[in-house]
């Protein structure tokens, strides 16, 4: 338990599972793999890496700082803050994106769900990639299994929420997170003792930084925010629940290493197993629910790494879904002053109804992925970033980094990444993603 009766994580290890289960989603095993082989591969995650420590890593301690300082939902944590000032507004933004995100969120994780189903009755096995491709797009286009997978989905979401920080988030992902790290690692060995498979691992790792343009600096930037959970309040809000002695400038290089180490082993796992039953690396959706399959039945014990494969999957979102369901039920419960359990139930079943709308209309679907991904997410990090660099002031900045006895010999360098660097950077990926500027 933390601070007086608010509820908080207890251990240092259920801190970095909780956080790096937010991290670690869709987004590493499914979109990172894909964006990594569209971006020029090894050259890509250079650049990536580089800012997942030059900016993730500052952004997410901002984060990070504002919770534990404030106390409060990332709504609340704002009046706190700055009182009698605007600043609030970004975080009743992060409330509207944590329902947008959850909302087609939880549409694929009922996918994954259905296909989680389908590995376990073995019925992907034995049909052919034409089959394959029309299975995906019947899943895709709201056939009722998948919806009723999606509210299961969020019943177990809602179920985690409602048990509180330490007995709900923090148990589960102390649970779920080692069983997600052995199931990535058996998948990278079958992958790499496929023959052929230095292919996908060259393709992966190895340089070629001619393909390093404008866009893809941008790109990488934008998956960053993504994969981390940045921009909408899901670290501040976990933050609030982190006891005083503990580090948040380790949380957040833990929780930023983890995230990247789970991706890289996602693409370790898929493109030799891609390279080796000689398939194009494809595009979108299509490489996990349409492309892995194929593969899976032809490969030797087929039957049980793609079931393995879809309950990573269905993991991952799980541990992702239940910080976006908290960022809600934290607002709803301190400043709507809602009991938790209806809170979490009113706000699963706001969720699930938008879910619904998305699972059948595939407009709705991609604006609020739009909406939430290139919008919401960029805007409310750039916000945050210049809250704690220009507003904040610096001592109250500094004693809530030392907050655990220990100089924070980084503060300057901190403060430069965010009061500068990290601003600009997203900027630019702000205005190119809307159009405004064009590299
Ligand atoms: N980081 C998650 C992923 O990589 O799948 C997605 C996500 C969760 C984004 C929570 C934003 C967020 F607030």
């Amino acid at each position: 338990m933390n601070q007086g009766n608010r509820d908080g994580f207890a251990s240092r290890f259920g801190v970095i599972a909780a956080a790096a289960g937010s991290a670690v989603g869709l987004g590493n095993v499914w979109r990172f793999p894909y964006v990594v082989g569209e971006n020029g591969g090894g050259a890509f995650l250079l650049v990536y890496l580089g800012f997942v420590l030059a900016i993730g890593v500052p952004v997410m301690l901002s984060e990070l700082l504002i919770g534990r300082k404030s106390q409060r939902n990332i709504f609340g944590a704002f009046h706190v803050l700055a009182p009698g000032r605007p600043w609030f507004l970004i975080g009743l933004m992060g409330v509207g994106a944590a329902f947008m995100i959850l909302s087609f969120y939880s549409v694929v994780a009922g996918w994954t769900m259905e296909y989680l189903y389908l590995a376990f009755t073995n019925q992907l096995a034995t049909v052919s990639s034409v089959e394959l491709n029309q299975i995906f797009s019947e899943v895709k286009s709201g056939a009722w299994r998948p919806v009723f997978f999606m509210v299961v989905f969020m019943a177990m979401t809602a179920f985690i929420v409602k048990s509180g920080i330490n007995k709900g988030i923090e148990k589960y992902s102390k649970l779920l997170m080692p069983v997600l790290f052995v199931i990535i690692v058996l998948l990278c060995i079958r992958s790499v003792t496929l023959e052929g498979a230095s292919a996908g691992l060259e393709f992966l790792f190895r340089p070629d930084f001619s393909r390093i343009t404008p866009h893809v600096v941008l790109e990488a930037l934008g998956q960053a925010f993504f994969s981390l959970s940045l921009g909408m309040g899901v670290m501040a809000t976990y933050g609030s629940y982190i006891k005083k002695g503990e580090s948040l400038g380790k949380t957040a290089i833990s929780v930023s290493l983890t995230d990247t180490a789970i991706a890289i082993l996602s693409g370790i796992a898929i493109f030799p197993a891609v390279f080796a039953f000689g398939i194009e690396p494809g595009a979108g959706p299509g490489l996990v629910f349409v492309t892995l399959p194929g593969i899976f039945s032809k490969m030797i014990g087929g039957y049980f790494f793609a079931f393995i494969f879809f309950a990573l999957l269905v993991i991952a979102a799980l541990t992702s879904s239940i910080s976006l369901l908290e960022v809600v039920v934290a607002y709803f419960t301190e400043e709507l002053k809602m009991r938790r359990r209806a809170a979490t139930w009113l706000a699963a079943g706001l969720m699930t109804l938008l879910g619904l709308i998305c699972a059948f209309n595939s407009t709705v679907f991609n604006l609020f992925d739009n909406t939430s991904s290139n919008i919401l997410l960029p805007l409310g990090g750039f916000f945050i970033v210049v809250f704690v660099g220009w507003f904040l002031g610096h001592n109250i900045v500094r004693s809530e980094l030392e907050a655990d006895g220990r100089v924070a010999r980084y503060f300057h360098l901190f403060l430069v990444v965010i009061k500068i660097v990290a601003p600009v950077a997203i900027a630019l990926v702000f205005l190119n993603q809307l159009g405004l500027i064009n590299f």
